[in-house]
């Protein structure tokens, strides 16, 4: 089919706020909004200003009041734990309408944070979705941070409630999260009232008595004596969730999504974007910790009526690289959506894709990437080995929901490999120069969106305005900074480079090495440091520290090595996946004091390199190439 994507871009282009109210038709609302937008309102302005709704009414509700409660909302796969178990829409509104009556019983009131620090299982979801009905805002911790990280976002968030599990399964091992909440709860200066605790098969967590309370007997109460909460109205504009991402230090920044623009974006982009209709089956392979899990695992699906798979397991080794064909087969995915690690995980395993034909994928359509650059290579090899289309998307934790990508639901364009191609109706790209000037197409340059941003995007940071300014606004004024540098073709394709901050991306997940910084320097016989990100063949990047010991210090390097690498691992997470680290007698710096950290990359990557005019002395960078080549990197 010819595709309808200049059509639709080029309507938003010329009467934006009549094609997002057009696309606010999709949701229901308890008052309708009079206005698209208020440009005064809020920091860029404000989408929907007076609606009022609720997002769990529109998950949940309107489909069951329309005779869809039999329909299954979520399809639990859990290789780890060899279950699979169906939840109807029907079922998943009876448990969060109780939940929610849990949360009003334990005090939370609309505006209230609730903390979700739990693993890839239903009740995360159900958790979410209670939150949202009686207009608490949720704010999900992903699994693989450590205490520290959750103590932060306990702090900031100042939560009322925290809502968590035993533990999550990791393949070869049981991640006891009970006693990393504790920690937390002991570090965080703010204290929630309580934990809702689901205990796990696998492994009871101690409960303290009174703070902590069993999520499943809880629930089971509040079916028994009847206890349901309705939807509590909520403006557009206020806040559903609060979803913490790294930032330039190790302060992560808390993205604010609001209720009513989310929506009008998600149900936009599953039909339009991804393609889905009402009914199929959709499947984002993330997790509910990030943003993926928060727009494609749960909201986009269930405000479209799909049916979502939850996941828990990984693409090799639960137990074979097949897992991913076998859940498309079993379950009817007709549109998937994963990371290009994952697929550069399979392949590794799998290089011929020889467990593809052991599986019926008639019905399955596409398969979406993002969350990184993907690489051709790739996208090539999963083409040859799936026979459907392999759409790379680009957009961030910030925006919520794509902001380029080969639009399947209008009907592809004409794929270029390396580029996530055309930015979609809400997104003005362009590339600007460190003064702010357009380049020329085809010119490298720093990826900016023109405001106002779309709906679904970040109105602000969480209790953070200025930051929010300082952070994305303030040096494009007029434009969002997205921190990606990239270039635009003659065609209007995008494509997105590298980041310009401090960001990388390992495994799809994204990591600020100023955090990793702030936690190595923390080490008492570290006098300074750099963390950089260095190319790796599965995961994208990886983090590698380089540590100059205090001069009176004479321990062994490798001992003082080993512990940093661990208090990485305990201050942040083994989400970090930071394995390597080295000590060096001096780091190579301009004349006024700065790390040549891209210097450092370029030697570590292979890449050509130039001898930066600013160094101090020049002798340091064959030192830190020695170093590397003993580790047996840059060579
Ligand atoms: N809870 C606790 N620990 C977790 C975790 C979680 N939810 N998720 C990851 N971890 C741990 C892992 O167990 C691992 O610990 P280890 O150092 O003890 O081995 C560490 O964090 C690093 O994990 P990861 O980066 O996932 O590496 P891996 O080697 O375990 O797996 C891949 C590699 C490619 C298979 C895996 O990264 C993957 O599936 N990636 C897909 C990424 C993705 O979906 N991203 C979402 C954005 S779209
Ligand atoms: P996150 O906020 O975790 O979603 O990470 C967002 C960042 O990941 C972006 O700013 C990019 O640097 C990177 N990213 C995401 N998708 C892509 C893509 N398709 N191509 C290139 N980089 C991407």
């Amino acid at each position: 089919m010819a595709s309808r994507y200049s059509e639709v871009y080029g309507a938003w282009k010329t009467d934006p706020e009549g094609f997002w109210s057009e696309a606010a038709e999709a949701i229901d609302w308890f008052e309708r909004p009079e206005r698209a937008f208020e440009a005064e309102a809020g920091i860029y302005g404000h989408w929907f200003p007076d609606g009022v709704t609720n997002s769990c009414y529109n998950c949940l509700d309107r489909h069951v009041e329309a005779g869809r409660g039999e329909q299954i909302a979520f399809i639990y796969d859990s290789p780890v734990t060899s279950s699979i178990e169906r939840i109807s829409y029907g079922a998943l509104l009876d448990d969060v309408k109780a939940l929610a009556a849990v949360y009003r019983k334990l005090g939370v009131d609309k505006g209230d944070r609730i903390i979700i620090y739990m693993p890839m299982i239903p009740q995360a979801a159900v958790a979410m979705l209670a939150a949202a009905r009686v207009g608490a805002v949720h704010s999900v911790v992903f699994g693989g941070f450590a205490a520290n990280e959750l103590a932060v976002r306990i702090d900031d968030c100042q939560a009322k409630l925290i809502v968590s599990a035993s533990c999550g399964i990791e393949p070869g091992r049981t991640v006891a999260y009970k006693p990393l909440l504790d920690a937390a709860l002991t570090i965080a200066e703010h204290k929630p009232a309580h934990c809702l605790v689901y205990q796990r098969d696998m492994l009871e967590a101690d409960m303290t008595p009174v703070r902590d309370i069993d999520y499943a007997s809880a629930l089971a109460a509040a079916k028994e004596a009847g206890d349901e909460a309705g939807c509590t109205p909520v403006a557009s504009t206020d806040p559903l969730y609060v979803l913490y991402t790294s930032g330039t230090t190790g302060q992560p920044k808390g993205v604010v999504r609001d209720n009513g623009g989310h929506m009008v974006a998600l149900k936009w982009s599953m039909q339009n974007f991804f393609g889905v209709q009402p009914g199929e089956v959709f499947w984002a392979a993330s997790d509910i910790g990030w943003v993926v899990g928060h727009s494609f695992i749960v909201y986009g699906p269930l405000l479209n009526g799909n049916t979502s798979i939850l996941f828990e397991g990984k693409p090799v080794g639960t137990p074979d690289p097949g897992t991913y064909w076998r859940i498309i087969a079993e379950h009817g995915v007709v549109v998937m959506f994963t990371a290009p690690t994952a697929l550069r995980a399979i392949r590794k395993e799998d290089p011929d894709a020889a467990l593809v034909a052991n599986y019926d994928l008639q019905q399955f359509r596409a398969l979406f990437l993002a969350g990184e650059r993907a690489d051709p290579d790739t996208i090539r090899w999963a083409e040859r080995a799936l026979g459907v289309p392999i759409i790379d998307h680009w957009w961030q934790t910030e925006t919520g929901w794509p902001v380029a990508g080969n639009p399947l639901g209008l009907g592809l364009l004409p794929v270029k490999y390396g580029s996530p191609a055309v930015p979609l109706p809400g997104y003005d790209v362009q590339i600007l120069d460190d003064a702010g000037h357009p380049v020329e197409a085809g010119t490298l340059g720093n990826v900016v969106v023109k405001l106002p941003l779309p709906p679904g995007c970040l109105p602000t940071l969480w209790n953070a305005d200025h930051r929010f300014r300082a952070a994305y606004l303030e040096e494009f004024p007029g434009y969002y900074k997205t921190a990606d540098a990239g270039y635009l073709d003659d065609d209007g394709y995008v494509f997105i480079m590298a980041r310009t901050d401090d960001i990388i991306n390992v495994a799809g997940h994204r990591l600020s090495t100023g955090a990793m910084e702030e936690v190595c320097a923390s080490h008492p016989d570290v006098a300074e440091c750099a963390v950089i990100g260095i190319a790796d063949d599965l995961k994208g990047q990886i983090p590698a520290g380089f540590l100059v010991i205090n001069s009176n210090v004479s321990r062994e390097t490798s001992e003082i090595e080993r512990e940093v690498i661990s208090l990485v691992r305990d201050r942040i997470g083994p989400v970090a996946a930071f394995r390597t680290a080295m000590c060096v007698k001096r780091l190579p710096k301009t004349r006024s004091g700065k790390i040549l950290r891209a210097t450092i990359q370029k030697i570590a990557d292979r890449q050509p390199w130039k001898m930066p005019a600013t160094i101090d002395d020049p002798a340091i960078l064959d030192e830190i190439a020695a170093v590397l080549h003993a580790k047996g990197i840059g060579i």
